[in-house]
């Protein structure tokens, strides 16, 4: 077994956006490339010599052979130790764990998360940081710039690991420890959640459904729901990890859980639905007769947090990726604790959490989590909420309906515009960033423009600055249209709005989602002129 340095060319699309490296399959299959990426992940590191490395995946088509690239290479730099979840599993709130649980240097999680799978799919590689969370700026920036240059790679010339059984082997001078991708994940649960008043909960004749979507959360949920809850057989569905997700689209959302939701607004169905997408970190809540939007169920865990033992002490602070409702802002307020807007990306919120500033975050898309891990966590969040309906004794619906009645409710939405054309989409952002000036004052719609910016980040922990995080235009009655580029898409570009209308606890709140926000839908399209330059009639996608 010996070291080989091998000679390389660069790469000129190897660009980290949101969530590390997400590309084509294809693109991933070319010689060198996935080689490439993560020589330059470790060109771009310090003193990593001895130490562990984390590696693990969702279990998406072309996992294993980038896993045995990237133990190879590891070892061939010098690293002391790999931790790799048995068949190369690790959902990516599970990877985070194992880092910060075993002091690891830092760790590769391997996945395109809620994006398809397959041959024809995608395929991801991110790299995490001691903390368990996605690497900042300053290292992704770093990468890049090596990806640019990289002439060669060191790797090992050895025979593939076995991953299928749990235990240690050597190759080199390092150690392959193969662990239970479960066991730590499910122990860290157990310390957070009242696993006895879950227990009773199913024990009284609760009923829920679980979607693993045929991704990488069945073997937890499996473990957790109907193991250690004692939830009846069958709550969980899907809950085997296929390579290609059995040719679905492994996204929690409305559109690819269409069924389930369907199931929750049937008198006959279960109480509570969930689902996580191909990594584990996203989550979608649905209860009887109630679907919660994600910037919704935000404030109400936060909320409610104190019900749960992990978080009985309270919570420090709260933050939300900009896009995200202000609903969780209520909250904080009410609660007297900080309150943070960061630009999109679970990254963002890694300083908050290790300062000890925030306790939960959470995404629009559909991502929660807290101080436990960094990074989103579909189960922990879908866990909380079981927590907080043993505790309450009461429906979904009605627990979303107090807590509208209490803080008031933020109607709210995001529509898609996907594979755009590139020119076309960044035209559409700069022309808007130009306008902004003008706005602020202005009376569009009946609506009187309170701010109108291009959201920069000045980070309290670290004092770095963000720019160019999305454009946002604020209206004095608490609405808001916020505008940005995706930085997650594999084909052209996908264009984002958000949209929400805030009404106060005594206002209305049964209006149709996309009835209340009309008025915003039309502002939108007269100050982005989206239909007109792209040619699309609608958005691809409405959440
Ligand atoms: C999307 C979501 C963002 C999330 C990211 C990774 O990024 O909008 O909230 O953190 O996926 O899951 P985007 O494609 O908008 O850049
Ligand atoms: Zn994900």
């Amino acid at each position: 077994m010996t070291i080989q340095t091998i000679k390389t060319t660069p790469y000129a699309d190897q660009k980290p956006g949101t969530s590390g490296l997400r590309k084509r399959v294809t693109v991933y299959q070319q010689p060198n490339y996935v080689e490439n990426y993560i020589q330059a992940i470790f060109d771009s590191l310090e003193g990593f010599a001895g130490q562990t490395l984390v590696i693990g995946g969702d279990g998406r088509f072309y996992n294993d052979v980038a896993i045995q690239k990237a133990i190879r290479i590891a070892a061939a730099n010098g690293f002391g130790k790999v931790l790799v979840g048995q068949g190369g599993l690790l959902s990516t709130p599970a990877a985070s764990n194992v880092i910060r649980h075993y002091k690891a240097f830092g760790g590769l999680v391997l996945s395109a998360s809620h994006n398809p799978g397959g041959p024809e799919g995608d395929f991801g590689i991110k790299y995490n940081i001691g903390n368990g969370g996605p690497a900042p700026e300053k290292i992704t920036d770093a990468v890049f710039a090596r990806t640019k240059v990289i002439d060669t790679y060191k790797t090992l010339d050895t025979p593939d690991i076995d991953l299928g059984s749990i235990g240690t082997q050597e190759i080199g001078d390092m150690v392959v420890e193969v662990i239970d991708p479960v066991k730590d994940y499910a122990t860290l649960m157990e310390q957070l959640f009242d696993f006895g008043a879950i227990r009773e909960l199913f024990a009284s004749g609760f009923r829920m459904t679980f979607d693993a979507m045929h991704a990488v959360t069945g073997p937890y949920a499996h473990a957790i729901l109907e193991g250690m809850l004692g939830a009846p057989k069958g709550t969980v569905i899907n809950g085997t990890p296929s390579p290609s997700f059995n040719d679905g689209h492994p996204d929690p959302n409305l559109v690819y859980c269409k069924e389930m939701y369907d199931l929750l607004m049937t008198p006959t169905g279960p109480n509570f639905g969930a689902a996580s997408d191909g990594d584990g970190d996203r989550n979608l809540i649905i209860g009887k007769n109630r679907f919660v939007t994600p910037s919704d169920s935000l404030a109400l865990l936060a909320a409610n947090a104190h019900l749960a033992p992990g978080y009985k002490g309270g919570i420090a602070g709260i933050a939300r990726s900009m896009p995200t409702s202000a609903a969780a802002d209520r909250v904080a307020e009410k609660l007297g604790i900080e309150m943070h807007e960061t630009p999109t990306g679970w990254k963002f919120f890694g300083n908050l959490l290790d300062a000890g500033r925030v306790t939960i975050c959470g995404e629009e898309s559909a991502g929660t989590g807290s101080n436990h891990v960094r990074e989103k966590d579909g189960l922990w969040a879908v866990l909380l909420w079981l927590n907080i309906l043993a505790v309450r004794k009461q429906s979904v619906d009605e627990i979303v309906r107090e807590h509208w009645a209490t803080y008031g409710r933020n109607y709210y939405t995001r529509h898609d515009y996907e594979e755009v054309d590139s020119a076309i989409a960044n035209a559409l952002v700069d022309d808007l960033r130009g306008r902004l000036a003008g706005l602020p004052g202005q009376v569009l719609q009946g609506l009187e423009v309170a701010y109108a910016d291009d959201f920069t980040y000045h980070d309290p922990v670290d004092g770095s600055t963000s720019a160019k995080q999305g454009v946002r235009v604020g209206f004095k009655d608490g609405s808001r249209i916020v505008v940005r580029l995706s930085g997650t898409g594999t084909v052209g570009a996908t264009l984002r709005v958000y949209l929400e209308r805030y009404e106060p606890a005594d206002g209305q709140h049964d209006l149709e989602t996309q009835a209340a926000l009309e008025p915003l839908i039309k502002l939108t399209e007269s100050l982005a002129g989206i239909k007109a330059r792209t040619g699309r009639s609608e958005p691809s996608v409405i959440t």
